[in-house]
């Protein structure tokens, strides 16, 4: 095992390339060749000094401009996941967000949930009119109704209240009766019996990153790699269009995934490369870092096609 990365691999390699250049582009030479989009786009007005600022009224027509890249890379049975959030303009919560749903909706794109990610460590500050902000969207979005989905892969332990209930199960558990104040839900709680793991809910936890990754807007691993395990199957093809200090590579390699990162600055692909390779070089030797300027229809093509090499130790 590697003792520089932290990370738990097993004995397979997968691939990650890193592309430097307009996803809008890239992304049509990947035809059909996803389980999963997952991404951080640029958020309106934000990161000026860093990369491209949109303003909050222009931001979902900005934003369809991608629409043609992200529908035809990702197969029939694709996900689309964004990770966003509105901003306060003259006081008030702009909804350019719910705008760009909207457009997508309109688009042929199925909205299939709403995650919530929970920070538990929000920024501290004072806003006179509200209060920190401890979440942001993660919206599924999919080509279909009926996209690649598999709850087992991110099932969690049930946890010890469920035994201590479980031991005083009365008459009104074993079937479904209403709840007491007749709000119309009932639950059977017996069916909990024997069960060692339930599906989580549609609200992450997961802690904002603290340290300098020298990006502005990282978000942590295990965002992406959540996704990654509800909605794509292992060694097929992942892709992050906006993918800033590779984070989603990380997370796809963890999880036996290949991975496509682009980002147009040229700087953030080489921090992604820099990243994956310390994570993972001394095990794997797939990361490729590529100007798309230069021929890389080979590299594309072994991306598309599923790889597995065995660990050479
Ligand atoms: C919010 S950041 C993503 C951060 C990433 N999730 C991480 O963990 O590091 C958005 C990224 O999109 C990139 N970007 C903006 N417009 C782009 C475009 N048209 N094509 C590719 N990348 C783009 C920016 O350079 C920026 O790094």
């Amino acid at each position: 095992m590697d003792k520089k990365s932290k990370y738990n691999i097993d004995n397979y390699l997968n691939k990650c390339l890193i592309l430097c250049g307009d996803s809008r582009s890239i992304l049509m030479e990947f035809e059909d060749s996803a389980d999963l989009i997952v991404t951080s786009p640029p958020y309106a007005d934000a990161r000026k000094k860093h990369y491209d600022s949109i303003p909050p009224d222009k931001y979902a027509d900005w934003f369809m401009t991608f629409h043609d890249a992200f529908w035809s890379s990702l197969n029939e049975k694709g996900s689309l996941v964004i990770n966003i959030k509105d901003k306060i303009v003259g006081g008030t919560r702009h909804r350019f967000v719910w705008e760009t749903i909207d457009k997508l909706i309109n688009l042929g794109w199925h909205c299939i949930d709403d995650y919530i990610w929970h920070k538990p460590n929000p920024m501290p500050g004072y806003w006179p009119t509200r209060l920190r902000d401890g979440w942001e969207y993660c919206f599924h979005l999919a080509k279909t109704t009926s996209p690649h989905i598999d709850q087992k892969a991110v099932a969690v332990p049930v946890g010890d209240w469920v035994n201590k209930r479980l031991n005083k199960l009365g008459e009104n558990d074993s079937s479904r009766h209403n709840s007491s104040n007749e709000s119309g839900f009932g639950r059977n709680i017996s069916k909990w019996v024997g069960k060692e793991k339930v599906l989580p809910t549609n609200v992450l936890s997961m802690p904002l990153v603290g340290k300098n990754m020298g990006h502005p807007a990282v978000f942590p691993v295990e965002l992406p790699s959540f996704f990654i395990k509800l909605l794509s199957r292992e060694n097929k093809l992942i892709i992050d269009p906006f993918a800033g200090s590779g984070s989603t590579g990380i997370a796809s390699l963890i999880n036996n995934r290949n991975c496509l990162l682009v980002d147009n600055n040229p700087e953030y692909c080489k921090l992604a490369n820099k990243r994956l390779v310390k994570e993972f070089s001394d095990l794997y030797n797939e990361v490729s870092y590529l100007n798309p300027t230069e021929d890389y229809q080979s590299a594309v093509k072994e991306l598309k096609e599923p790889y597995l090499k065995k660990k050479v130790l």
